[in-house]
């Protein structure tokens, strides 16, 4: 035999012993079930953020593109993920909001050792919900994802869904210095304690929004994920009618949001359907106007000249399928509740953090800004962090997010979708489940979620700096 058809014949059988299961099983036709191999690195390389006309500014990037390569993966496929470092220092993957084994959540220390420089590591998943993910490191966060390091991860539905045309906007913001390069000083106190690294300018899949090329008529499913360190956006269509049918990637009721405005804090993904019911040649612009007084163009929705794909206007677009969330039991429900404390008060004050109330655990460097109830974990994750709660397998916990700052925070748990149940004590609409809720100033929020997949999982606010800074906890499903 020679050795071509040797190292065939190798890797064939390491595909039969690893993906026994999948081998085993019946197979429809039509149904995927062969493991799906994928690979990224993470290295140093040059992105165009500020446009093809400017020099390109040195980040870091998952082979060689900010944001990293699309990764399509499907429903109930087994997939498998070679991840290679070639940064300088340690790193890891997180693949947000995907429902997998604790073991491959890529949190370093708490879920798996950290990958060193030069070193790989190959995450293995079957993911159990379509929807729209988006993937990104977990160490060094602040750092790592602030020059780059992200990138989107789509689950098709298993029976694919009727759109013209399926559209990623992944959205990032970066604080670029006058010379074009991504501006240094992360982690400054300031940005800690008040609002994060808020930029200066925000891209559309890595590079300065042009316009957007669309045709009158159709109908496209816009995906959009804030990537961004810390700033909320809130986008508005001119002369257009987003429909939401699902937010972080959970497909909810279809319905418009309030106020026309998509909102969506960092982390958060939310997927329209957006009829083109514009012009042949027309242009619209969609902007983001959170901020007060700080509204901007963010692109321009450009029709070509084409006519109309079609003459009659399309019918509500449906719902998409739903995932196999498991329905929490409310009868039956843990209690627990997450109240965020700290931030930056008037005069310049950290409210009651790092004095009597704050405690840092051991080990963690860095200075405590924020703390979950009275304990400020910072950082990464560790090992050895110490559970907030504990859950046994299977009940459904009825979770109170309480923010008690002057502050926003987009709260994020790992490993779960939570079903959104009230906010401020008025039902949530729409029966829609996050894994990132967006919480404003004093906002009260309650959820619930099935505890059915075991392991320490993370919970923190996804603005990098209050996640590094104290906003970060842990609870443990046994
Ligand atoms: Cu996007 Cu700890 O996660
Ligand atoms: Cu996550
Ligand atoms: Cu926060």
């Amino acid at each position: 035999m020679n050795s071509a058809s040797n190292r065939f014949l190798s890797r064939r059988g390491f595909l039969a012993a690893t993906a026994g299961f999948a081998m085993s099983l019946p197979m429809r036709p039509g149904r995927a079930s062969a493991v799906d191999e994928r690979s990224i690195k993470a290295a140093p390389s040059q992105a165009r953020v500020a446009g093809s006309d400017r020099p390109p500014a040195s980040a870091w990037a998952y082979n060689d593109t900010v944001p990293g390569p699309v990764l399509r993966v499907r429903q109930g496929q087994p997939v498998r993920i070679a991840v290679e470092n070639g940064l300088a220092e340690d790193t890891t993957v997180h693949w947000h909001g995907i429902r997998l084994p604790n073991a491959m959540d890529g949190v370093p220390g708490l879920t798996q050792p950290p990958i060193a420089p030069e070193a790989s590591f190959t995450y293995e998943f079957t993911p159990p919900d379509a929807g729209t993910f988006w993937y990104h490191p977990h160490a060094d966060s602040l750092v790592q994802l602030g020059r780059g390091l992200a990138g989107m991860l789509i689950v098709e539905e298993a029976e694919p869904v009727a759109f013209d045309r399926d559209l990623i906007w992944l959205l990032q913001d970066w604080r670029l210095a006058a010379d074009g390069e991504i501006a240094g000083g992360f982690g400054s106190a300031m940005d800690a304690a008040m609002s994060g690294r808020v930029g200066n300018l925000v891209t559309i899949n890595g590079t300065v929004p042009a316009d957007q090329a669309v045709r009158a008529g159709e109908r496209v499913r816009l995906r959009l994920a804030n990537a961004a360190l810390a700033r909320i956006m809130a986008l508005r269509f001119e002369g257009h009618r987003p429909i939401v049918l699902a937010i972080d990637g959970q497909p909810c009721e279809p319905h418009e949001p309030e106020d026309g405005r998509l909102v969506l804090g960092p982390a958060m993904r939310i997927d329209v359907a957006l009829d083109m019911r514009g012009e042949p040649g027309g242009r619209y612009r969609v902007t983001d106007d959170f901020y007060d007084g700080l509204a901007y163009t963010l692109t321009t929705l450009a029709y070509d000249n084409a006519p109309p794909l079609r003459t009659r206007s399309l019918d509500a677009p449906p719902a998409l399928p739903r995932n196999p969330l498991p329905e929490p039991n409310l009868d039956n429900a843990i209690r627990q509740e997450i109240v965020l404390q700290g931030g930056m008060v008037g005069g310049g004050k950290l409210a009651g953090v790092g004095g009597m109330m704050g405690m840092a655990m051991p080990g963690m460097k860095g200075a405590a800004a924020w703390a979950i109830n009275g304990t400020s974990m910072i950082g990464d994750g560790h090992a050895g962090m110490m559970p907030q709660f504990m859950l046994r397998r299977g009940v459904t916990c009825r979770l109170t997010l309480r923010n008690e700052t002057a502050w926003w925070h987009p709260m994020h748990v790992h490993g779960f979708s939570l079903l959104l149940l009230s906010r401020n004590g008025v039902p949530a609409p729409h029966r829609q489940w996050q894994d990132t809720v967006l919480l404003a100033p004093k906002d009260t929020v309650e959820c619930a979620f099935v505890a059915d997949n075991p392991g320490d999982w993370m919970l923190h606010c996804h603005v990098a700096d209050h996640q590094m800074a104290g906003l970060m906890t842990v609870f443990r499903v046994t």
